[in-house]
């Protein structure tokens, strides 16, 4: 995949981090991005640290800009950005809350698909892979905000594969269970971690999915559960 420029958006994340690493050793130039990425982030003469903020059309839009001035093209779209909040059943769940997670699950990738579609589309073999959540699929009591950003963001990437085969760009969609991150780990130390996602396994199905191999897999939703079928 050498030669490809591949933009990650939260790349300094817990499973941006294994995201950015596997399009490096990919051989491919990462752009990653996030609010506070520092070049430092990655010590690699193939990764640029492009620090923006894109729950805003405007941050999505000149982030995407600087890429196209500094390395003239981009051909893959690997979106981490997202978050979680939970404990509140929908009866109780505040604005602000709501608000969040819609900010962060749908908004961002809305702003940041209307940026970088027109140039994904020239290159002909454009791909986009973004970071759902088994909880989009699978709502459960107190997560209402969460998953309904998350499922609200799966049908937006199903459409942009629909609106654009014709320019042989691919729109799939990753819905993680639980992963290992450091964070996970820290607010449920009692858990199993082995029982979690590897955060690895989903970083190599991206990097695939962003491949030539995977060309013919198209408006896709793709749970990747681990052990907890
Ligand atoms: N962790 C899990 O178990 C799990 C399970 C299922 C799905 N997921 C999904 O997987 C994705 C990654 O999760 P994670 O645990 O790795 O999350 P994380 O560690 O919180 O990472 C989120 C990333 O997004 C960046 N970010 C947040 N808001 C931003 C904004 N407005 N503009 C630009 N960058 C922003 C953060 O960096 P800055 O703070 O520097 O901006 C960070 O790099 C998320 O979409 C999450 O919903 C996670």
């Amino acid at each position: 995949m050498k030669g490809k420029v591949v933009l990650v958006t939260g790349a300094n994340g817990g499973l941006g981090t294994y995201v950015t690493q596997a399009f490096l050793d990919a051989g491919t130039t990462v752009v990653g991005t996030s609010r506070k990425i520092q070049q430092h982030d990655f010590n690699n003469s193939n990764f640029t640290a492009m620090p923006a903020e894109i729950s805003t059309r405007e941050g999505a839009k000149v982030l995407v800009n600087q890429v196209m001035a500094r390395f003239g093209e981009l051909d893959v779209l690997a979106h981490t950005v997202g978050g979680f909040a939970g404990g509140q059943s929908v009866a109780d769940t505040d604005d602000a809350t709501f608000q969040r997670m819609f900010d962060l699950n749908l908004n961002c990738v809305f702003h940041i698909l209307r940026a970088a579609v027109p140039l994904l589309r020239k290159t002909g073999t454009g791909r986009i892979i973004a970071i759902g959540s088994r909880a989009a699929l699978d709502p459960a009591p107190g997560v209402g905000a969460y998953s309904a950003s998350k499922a609200a963001m799966v049908s937006l990437i199903k459409t942009v594969a629909f609106e654009n085969k014709d320019a042989g760009l691919t729109a799939n969609v990753i819905l993680p269970g639980t992963m290992d991150t450091p964070a996970n780990r820290k607010s449920m130390p009692d858990a199993d971690f082995s029982k979690w996602v590897r955060p690895n396994s989903v970083a190599s199905l991206m990097v695939w999915l962003a491949s030539d191999a995977g060309k013919d897999v198209n408006g896709s939703v793709i749970p990747v559960y681990g052990s907890d079928v």
